[in-house]
């Protein structure tokens, strides 16, 4: 008999997310009687949503754009990790009970260390951007005991935030103007440039540009961009004809579904197979580098 179980992912809209590919994979792979699906919840159904999740067949759900952080007030309990970047990524039902996590920052620095083969530890890091994203990833390079920070935005008041909550740290962090001279100096020092801009995402606000203009790409440093589709970003491309190391976003959002899946299931995400679940649901490399 195939039970009915609850695993998904809302937001609005949610037709372009990925997760239900590389997390039914999961599931098929493991022999697991459940379906995840797409959920496109309206902002204004979220509360009622999230309460269905109660259910005895609830197992949980992930969480994503515009939902992160309208969930927290119906949950009972949010982790650290959660409370720190004050939005949410992941609910778990325990019998009735809704615990919210955030794996993003997780995913982020598994990613890094797994895929990139960098320890962040020490290191002078370079963020370009000041949204959601590039929030998560200084908390979690905080977490992992990072050296020095420049964070570069657009909206410069934003990289000023960030750059504040590194110093309460007690990590040096300067606020930079993205396209300025001083980012060019700083990604020259940089060990490690993550892009947590949407800049270069398909169908994004600025699909061919790059965040950094490929001559201040230094080859000694690994570039990690946060966008993963294309796989093959403008500044990725930059960074590979420097001869720098570089890292694309599937890889973080792989680790951060697989940290979700461990958290339903209490059994270890059949990582290769997410990866290679989600790497097939890109366009190849190949046709984006036309
Ligand atoms: N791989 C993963 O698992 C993963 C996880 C999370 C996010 N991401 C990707 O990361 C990217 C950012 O996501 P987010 O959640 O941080 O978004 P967000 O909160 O909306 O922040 C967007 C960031 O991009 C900047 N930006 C937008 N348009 C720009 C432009 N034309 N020129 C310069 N800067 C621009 C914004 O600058 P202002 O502050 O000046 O507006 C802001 O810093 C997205 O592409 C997303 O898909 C990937």
């Amino acid at each position: 008999m195939s039970i009915t179980t609850t695993l998904g992912i809302i937001g609005y809209p949610i037709g372009h997310s990925i997760s239900p590919l590389f997390q039914q994979a999961a599931l098929d792979h493991l022999g697991i009687e459940a379906e995840y699906g797409p959920y496109a919840v309206k902002p204004d159904e979220v509360g009622e949503f999230v309460e269905g999740l109660r259910s005895e067949n609830a197992i949980g759900i992930n969480v994503t754009v515009p939902h992160k952080e309208t969930v927290i007030p119906f949950l009972d309990e949010v982790d650290d990790w959660a409370t720190e970047a004050g939005a949410v990524n992941t609910i778990v039902n325990h019998s009735g009970r809704l615990t919210g996590h955030n794996t993003d920052g997780y995913g982020f620095l598994r990613a890094l260390r797994e895929s990139g083969g960098l320890e962040p530890e020490g290191r002078r890091v370079l963020i370009l951007g000041a949204g959601g994203s590039a929030r998560g990833v200084v908390q979690a390079l905080l977490r992992a005991g990072v050296g020095e920070l420049h964070i570069a935005n657009r909206t410069v008041a934003r990289a000023e935030t960030l750059a504040r909550l590194a110093a309460n740290r007690g990590v040096p962090a300067t606020p930079l103007a993205l396209g300025s001279a001083d980012v060019a100096a700083a990604a020259a020092q940089a060990d490690l440039i993550v892009n947590c801009t949407s800049v270069g995402m398909r169908h994004g606000p600025d699909e061919s540009g790059s965040p950094l203009a490929a001559h201040q790409v230094p080859a000694t440093a690994l570039v990690y961009d946060l966008v993963y589709n294309p796989m093959l970003t403008p500044l990725l491309r930059a960074a590979e004809a420097a001869g720098a190391a570089t890292l694309g976003g599937i890889s973080m959002l792989v680790y951060q579904g697989a940290a979700s899946f461990e958290i339903w299931l209490g059994q270890p995400a059949p990582v290769d197979v997410m990866m290679a679940a989600a790497t097939a649901a890109m366009p190849a490399r190949e046709a984006d580098a036309t």
